[in-house]
């Protein structure tokens, strides 16, 4: 059993998820940000994770992109779909749906709203100001759900029947 996680993460959270999860493989998984990384062949792998943040309503364009040029090979694979976000109940739902298509949603066996953080010391002049400005926030604030993550690695990698 092969894995690989893509993912891509502006200012950590993603990535940090991403490693969580592949810790807790017992095999080997190999990760591959789009942020700096291109965007890997995936024929080989048994098992697929692709996981984003959202920055202004959207996820990333390069998740999207991955998605959609892989869309038919990942239907075939063990799917799980992860995304970081502030917003909580329907919101990041709706935030969900439209990072990722009906066929792939329907297909993943895994799906993860992993809650997110504000890291005021990642982010650039601009954003500080955005998000003082729309969330009242002049500190860094951190909402990831590890439980989400946990559970989601436990049902994509098969640790609950351990
Ligand atoms: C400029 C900016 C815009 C954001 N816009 C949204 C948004 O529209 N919806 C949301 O749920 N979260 C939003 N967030 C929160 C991010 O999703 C959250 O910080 C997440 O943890 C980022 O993950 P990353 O560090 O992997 O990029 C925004 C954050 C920043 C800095």
């Amino acid at each position: 059993m092969s894995s690989l996680i893509v993912y891509m993460s502006l200012h950590g959270c993603a990535g940090k998820a991403a490693h969580r999860l592949a810790e807790m493989s017992w095999q080997k998984v190999d990760l591959v940000n789009l942020r700096n990384q291109a965007p890997p062949p995936i024929d080989s792998y048994d098992t697929v994770i692709v996981g984003g943040s959202v920055h202004m309503g959207q996820v990333q364009g390069k998740i999207r992109r991955f998605c959609a040029d892989n869309e038919a090979k990942l239907l075939t694979k063990r799917l799980g779909l992860f995304l970081c976000h502030i917003y909580e109940g329907e919101e990041a739902v709706k935030q969900f749906n439209y990072a990722y298509s009906k066929n792939l949603r329907n297909h993943a066996v895994s799906k993860g709203l992993f809650g997110g953080e504000f890291n005021m010391e990642k982010m650039n002049i601009f954003e500080r100001a955005l998000i003082k400005k729309t969330a009242g926030l002049d500190g860094s604030i951190s909402r990831i759900n590890n439980k989400a993550i946990e559970d989601f690695g436990k049902v994509i990698f098969h640790l609950d029947k351990s």
